[in-house]
């Protein structure tokens, strides 16, 4: 029989992580002015935390680069999600579209961060890892407002692009409505 611990720790791997009190919207309320990229930029690094956390997952026999994505609903829940290569090499899925695709199988539409961290495996990344131009449309079909695209090294060397910079003139639901 399963041992209680090794299911609890299966129920947390498939349930979103939550922000702790550090990045929670508990500072919103925060009045001093420049609070808003304080509390930014705990979030931020919490988000780079889990991304790098989560290249451990990543699926990657063919290419040995893996990538970790870890996406910030609304809410401020967070679903990780690594690459998933495949023998029949187009089949594979970048680590994005894994996280995109958990939370919106879980019922989650609106996002308003995603970080990516990429790098090869069993080392540290040594680059910021762009995401794929397939990985920016998806981005876009649940992307709020603000929407931000984060690229990592490490939890305290990242930088903050807004999707709109990366894909510019994008194809969305507006266009076809
Ligand atoms: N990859 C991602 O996971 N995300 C991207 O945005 C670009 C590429 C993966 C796919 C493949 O498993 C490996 O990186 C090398 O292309």
């Amino acid at each position: 029989m399963e041992k209680q611990s090794e299911m609890q720790n299966r129920e947390k791997a498939h349930s979103a992580e939550r922000l702790d009190s550090k990045g929670s919207g508990k500072c919103q309320g925060d009045d001093s002015r420049g609070s808003g990229k304080q509390r930014d930029d705990a979030v931020w690094r919490q988000l780079a935390q889990a991304a790098l956390d989560a290249r451990k997952m990543a699926y990657v026999p063919y290419s040995r680069y893996a990538v970790g994505a870890a996406l910030l609903t609304e809410q401020g829940g967070i679903y990780q999600g690594g690459n998933i290569e495949n023998a029949s090499y187009g089949a594979t899925n970048c680590a994005e579209r894994t996280a995109i695709f958990k939370a919106v199988s879980e019922g989650e539409r609106r996002f308003s961060a995603i970080a990516i961290a990429g790098g090869m495996e069993g080392a540290e990344p040594v680059d910021y890892a762009y995401p794929c131009g397939i990985c920016r449309q998806v981005m876009q079909e649940f992307a709020g407002e603000d929407f931000v695209v984060i690229v990592v090294k490490s939890d305290s060397d990242y930088r903050v692009h807004g999707l709109r910079e990366l894909l510019p003139y994008g194809f969305g639901g507006d266009s076809i409505r």
